[in-house]
C-alpha cells in the first residue's frame, strides 16, 4: 500500500484582507499549513505534495524541506488542484489522502481513521463529514444510509439539500486510479465555472463504487478564512498544548492566559501564571516560576529560575537565578546560575557569572561579569561611542559602586571596587578601589543669603 498525501493550499484567502498567503497565517506559533502538514506526518505518507498557487514563492520558502509542492496556475476549482497534485505523485502510489491546507486543528488520529476506514472498507471514496449547526456555505453530504451519494455546493443546493447540516470537510481519502478516471470526466457547468472535486462523488456512484463517510466533531471541521476564525483557532490550539503540559505535570494558575506556541518546550514541575507569552524555541526547567506577565522569545529558563514581569529575547537564564520585575533581556544576555537581574535593568550580549547581581536601574552591554560581583544601582557600561561597540570586563567579587559609568573597552580587576558616581575610563587592577569625583564643596549659610536676596529684589 502507498499512501500520498494532498494539501491543498493553492487559495487567496480573500476575506483575509492580506498579502501574506492565506496558508501561511499564524496560530499558536505555527503557520495553518504547518499545523496540518504536522497532523499528516504520523501517517508516514511516502509521497506529501502541496498544491500552492498564491504567494506559491512564500509558501515553497515555508514548506519543510523534505516536502514537494506543485504550482497550480490558474486556480480552477480543488478538482483541478487535486489534479495537479496528482501529477506529481508516482505511478507506485494506490490510496491518496486530500487535506485543505487550511484546516488547522484537523488531529492525526482523525486523518489515521480516514485512512483506516478507507482501506479496511475497500472504498472508492471516504470522505470526513461534521455535523454543523450552521451548515451554510458548506457542501452538503447526500445519503442513502452509509453509501455518499453526492456532495452539492450551497451555492449549487436546492432548498430541501440546503437544510441538511452533514457537511464535507473538503478531507476525503480517494483510490487513485478511480480517482484519476472521474477527475477526467468533471465538468465546470456549476454557479463558479469550477472543477468541483465533490462531483467525482457522484461520478464514483454512478459507476457502482462505494464511497463512505467518517465523522468528526466541529472543531477539527474549522477552516479559516477569517481573522475571526483564525483567532478562534489560535485559542483551541493553545487550549490543547496547555492541556497537555498540565497532564505532563506544568502547573498553570490560570491556563487561559497562557499562550504557549507549538515548539517551546516546558518541563515537568514548572509553574507558568497568568499573562505568560513563551514564543520561538524558548524552553523552560522543572521548577521554574514564569509569570505573571512575562514575553519570552527563544530564551531558555533553566530549573529553579524564577522570572516575573519581564521581556526577554534570545536570552539564557541559569537555574535559580531571579529575574525581574520589570527587566529586559535582549540576545546574547547569559545569565550564570543563581545570578540576579533586578527591576529596570537592561542586558543584552553579556554574561553574568554564577551569583552576581544587577539588582536595579542598569544597563548591561557587551559585557562579561565574573562571579560573586555586585554591581550598585544605576550602573551602565558605556559601549557605544557613536560609530562602535566596546567590551566592558569585571572580574570575580567586584563591587561596582551606585551610579558608576563604565567607559569602554575597560577592564575591573578581581576584588576590586569603584566608588558610586565614578566615570571610570581606566582598566582597574585588581583589588584596587577606583574613584573619580571632584571635591565636595559646602558653602554655608547659603539659604540665608539666597532669602534675603529674594526679600531685596522684591522690594
Ligand atoms: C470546499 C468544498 C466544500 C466543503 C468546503 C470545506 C469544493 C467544490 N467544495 O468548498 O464542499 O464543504 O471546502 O471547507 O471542493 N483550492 C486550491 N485550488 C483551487 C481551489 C481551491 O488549491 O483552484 C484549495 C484552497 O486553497 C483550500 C481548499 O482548496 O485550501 C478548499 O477550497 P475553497 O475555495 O476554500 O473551497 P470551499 O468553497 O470552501
Ligand atoms: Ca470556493
Amino acid at each position: 500500500m502507498h499512501l500520498a498525501v494532498i494539501v491543498l493550499a493553492a487559495g487567496k484567502g480573500t476575506r483575509m484582507k492580506s498579502e501574506l498567503p492565506k496558508v501561511l497565517h499564524r496560530a499558536a506559533g505555527r503557520s495553518l499549513l504547518g499545523w496540518v502538514l504536522a497532523a499528516a506526518d504520523p501517517l508516514n505518507a511516502s509521497e506529501t505534495v502541496v498544491v500552492i498557487g498564491h504567494g506559491a514563492d512564500a509558501v515553497v520558502e515555508a514548506l519543510p524541506s523534505m516536502s514537494t509542492s506543485v504550482v497550480q496556475e490558474p486556480q480552477l476549482g480543488t478538482g483541478d488542484a487535486v489534479r495537479v497534485g496528482l501529477s506529481s505523485c508516482s505511478d507506485i502510489v494506490d490510496t491518496v489522502l486530500i487535506v485543505p491546507g487550511d484546516m488547522p486543528l484537523l488531529e492525526d488520529a482523525t486523518l489515521a481513521a480516514v485512512v483506516d476506514t478507507h482501506r479496511s472498507r475497500q472504498a472508492a471514496a471516504t470522505v470526513l463529514t461534521v455535523n454543523m449547526d450552521d451548515p451554510t456555505g458548506y457542501g452538503r453530504i447526500e445519503r442513502h444510509g452509509e453509501q455518499i451519494l453526492g456532495i452539492v455546493e450551497q451555492r449549487d443546493a436546492n432548498e430541501q439539500q440546503r437544510s441538511i447540516d452533514e457537511v464535507n470537510t473538503s478531507v476525503y481519502a480517494f483510490d487513485v486510479g478511480l480517482l484519476n478516471d472521474a477527475l477526467g470526466r468533471l465538468g465546470r457547468d456549476n454557479s463558479q465555472g469550477e472543477y468541483y472535486l465533490t462531483d467525482v462523488i457522484a461520478i464514483l456512484n454512478s459507476d457502482g463504487h462505494r464511497v463512505i463517510g467518517v465523522a468528526t466533531d466541529t472543531a477539527e471541521g474549522t477552516g479559516v478564512n477569517s481573522h475571526v476564525q483564525l483567532a478562534g483557532v489560535g485559542e483551541v490550539l493553545r487550549h490543547r498544548i496547555n492541556e497537555q503540559l498540565m497532564a505532563e505535570g506544568v502547573a498553570m494558575l490560570d491556563p487561559s492566559r497562557v499562550y504557549i506556541d507549538a515548539g517551546v518546550v516546558v518541563e515537568p514541575g514548572a509553574t507558568i501564571y497568568p499573562d505568560v507569552y513563551l514564543e520561538g524555541d524558548t524552553t523552560v526547567g522543572a521548577g521554574a516560576m514564569v509569570g505573571p506577565s512575562v514575553h519570552a522569545t527563544s530564551t531558555s529558563i533553566a530549573p529553579g529560575a524564577t522570572v516575573r514581569f519581564s521581556v526577554l529575547d534570545g536570552a539564557a537564564i541559569g537555574s535559580e537565578a531571579t529575574v525581574g520585575p520589570f527587566t529586559y533581556l535582549r540576545p546574547g544576555a547569559d545569565l550564570a546560575e543563581r545570578s540576579k537581574a533586578g527591576a529596570f535593568v537592561e542586558i543584552k550580549n553579556s554574561q553574568i557569572g554564577t551569583g552576581s547581581k544587577v539588582p536595579h536601574l542598569s544597563y548591561i552591554g557587551d559585557a562579561t561579569i565574573g562571579a560573586a560581583s555586585n554591581i550598585g544601582a544605576a550602573t551602565v557600561t558605556v559601549n557605544y561611542d557613536g560609530f562602535d561597540k566596546h567590551k566592558t570586563t569585571i572580574g570575580d567579587r567586584v563591587r561596582i559602586g551606585s551610579d558608576t559609568m563604565l567607559v569602554a573597552p575597560v577592564t575591573i580587576g578581581d576584588d576590586a571596587y569603584t566608588g558610586a558616581g565614578s566615570v571610570i575610563t581606566h582598566d582597574v587592577a585588581p583589588g584596587a578601589l577606583a574613584i573619580e569625583r571632584s571635591h565636595q564643596k559646602e558653602i554655608p549659610g547659603y539659604a540665608d543669603r539666597r532669602k534675603r536676596r529674594a526679600s531685596q529684589d522684591g522690594e
